[in-house]
């Protein structure tokens, strides 16, 4: 017997004999001497053929055992691969037909399961988790979705989401490589919530507390002073905020770059701007992300594939005070010009953007001071505004960062101008960091589930997570 995977299928020659493992989609008897069943694995389905004397030992007391299959169920099968009677017009549907011989149950689901697979292949009704379960919408709500994961996580897009983020992070990888960055692993537990704020998760570690980080940008900053000169990670990132939002997750993936600076902070700029850029022209031009595309754009997923990239990949880059001036001629109420730039202003933001520069990514460099962390480098030219800078997706914030104060005694200075204090023994291993002699540097932090989302077009950040954390989810 030749064991195959489903979706290797296309290129076996008709009439072979073939075996493989596969789910139970679907069971249903035609007649007596006629059934069939839809089995997938993967992204990919077929149909399989279950007539009278198929392989000799097909009988209708077979056929009628087939068809009360439980959907979700584990089978081996072997048989013939035909051409189907009519063409099939999918990238998920197998464009053949097994003509089955032989068949057996491997792992039996029961017959009632929470949830329909099927059902969880399109996007989720419903605003936010919890509202999504109306009656008579025939797909799942997304409170469900995550309830049963590995349930819903069978639906091909569910599953084409999860693969695509695969090919972000590998993309990721590719390009710091390329550009001789060295992987580094941070640590995810710290003695002292440092970066600053509340923000942080407190865990019992041994007679001590400790926290969980809240970004590793700190370290990567002691690996750039530790002679390192080019380095990033791709790790877990937590935030305690109590933010109920589409786009805030209490645990997400964080792609994060530290990197030295030879002439001007811009180096960092561009090089995050050629990291986005290959990133999406990766997604777009690549076969399998591609064909990941496909299958989720199909599922029903309005926004996926039309994502736009600034025409010649040139990355475009405005300031916060020309972002603020594109508001306010655009009528969108802007105020003070140190004020930030809230969610409803990103949002219009994204429209001008695309509208005027026909792109769906963008730079929003030299933010005001008053608005950046104190270890935020401020700009040469003017000590209101600092040398750091936001990327967005789609009108939405997906990547924050800076050059940073590398000289000791003005970070310092920083410091007590933001009502830090220096003193405080949680900074002990930072600052001096900088006392033993730093480059200047520079890097950002990406968040991946929003890559994810925005590319796509999710409406909910939950679904580019595998197993999201919210402040009201710790499970599964
Ligand atoms: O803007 P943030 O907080 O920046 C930092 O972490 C800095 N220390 C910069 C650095 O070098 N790491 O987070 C960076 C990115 C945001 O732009 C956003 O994409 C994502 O992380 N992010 C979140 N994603 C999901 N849920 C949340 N609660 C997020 N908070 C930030």
């Amino acid at each position: 017997e030749k064991f195959v995977d489903l979706e290797d299928l296309e290129s076996i020659e008709e009439d072979s004999r073939v075996t493989f493992e596969a789910r139970v989609g679907n069971a249903r008897v035609q007649s007596a001497k006629l059934g069939f069943l839809v089995l997938k694995a993967g992204f990919d389905s077929i149909q399989v053929v279950i007539a009278e004397g198929g392989g000799q030992s097909i009988s209708r007391q077979m056929i009628k055992w087939c068809g009360a299959l439980h959907t979700e169920s584990i089978v081996r099968v072997t048989g013939l691969i035909k051409a189907p009677k009519e063409e099939v017009k999918s990238t998920t549907i197998s464009h053949h037909e097994l003509h089955l011989e032989s068949i057996y149950i491997v792992a039996e689901a029961p017959e009632q399961l929470p949830i329909q697979v099927k059902d969880c292949n399109q996007p989720p009704p419903g605003e936010e988790e919890g509202e999504a379960e109306k009656e008579g919408m025939p797909n799942v709500g997304l409170k469900a979705r995550l309830d049963n994961k590995v349930l819903s996580l069978r639906a091909p897009a569910s599953k084409a989401i999860r693969r695509l983020e695969s090919e972000v992070s590998r993309l990721f990888f590719e390009y710091m490589i390329q550009h001789k960055f060295t992987d580094i692993q941070p640590s995810y537990l710290a003695g002292a919530a440092t970066e600053g704020g509340a923000e942080v998760f407190e865990v019992k570690y041994f007679e001590e507390r400790a926290f969980l980080t809240q970004s590793p940008q700190f370290f990567k900053q002691m690996a750039i002073a530790g002679g390192m000169k080019r380095v990033f990670s791709k790790g877990p990132v937590f935030r305690a905020e109590n933010s109920n939002t589409k786009r805030h997750l209490t645990e997400f993936t964080g792609l994060d770059f530290e990197m030295t600076i030879r002439h001007h902070y811009h180096e960092v700029l561009s090089f995050g701007e050629s990291l986005m850029i290959y990133i999406i022209r990766g997604l777009q031009t690549q076969e399998y992300p591609k064909k990941l595309t496909n299958i989720i754009k199909e599922a029903g997923y309005p926004e996926a594939g039309t994502f736009q990239l600034p025409p010649g990949d040139q990355a475009i880059r405005i300031t916060f005070a020309e972002a603020k001036a594109l508001l306010s001629e655009a009528g969108v109420e802007a105020g003070e010009p140190d004020s930030d730039i809230d969610t409803a202003q990103e949002k219009a933001l994204g429209k001008i953007m695309l509208e005027k520069y026909k792109t769906d990514f963008y730079t929003v460099d030299q933010y005001p001071r008053s608005l950046r962390p104190f270890y935020t480098h401020p700009s040469p030219h003017d000590p209101a505004l600092t040398n750091s800078y936001d990327f967005f997706m789609r009108g939405q914030e997906i990547m924050s960062g800076a050059q940073r104060i590398h000289i000791h005694g003005e970070l310092l200075e920083s410091m007590r101008m933001k009502g830090v204090s220096p003193e405080d023994e949680g900074y002990r291993h930072y600052t001096e960091a900088f006392k033993w002699g730093c480059s200047p540097h520079g890097g950002g932090g990406l968040g991946m589930n929003r890559i994810v989302q925005y590319f796509l077009g999710l409406n909910n950040i939950r679904e580019a997570a595998l197993f999201p954390r919210d402040p009201g989810r710790l499970a599964p």
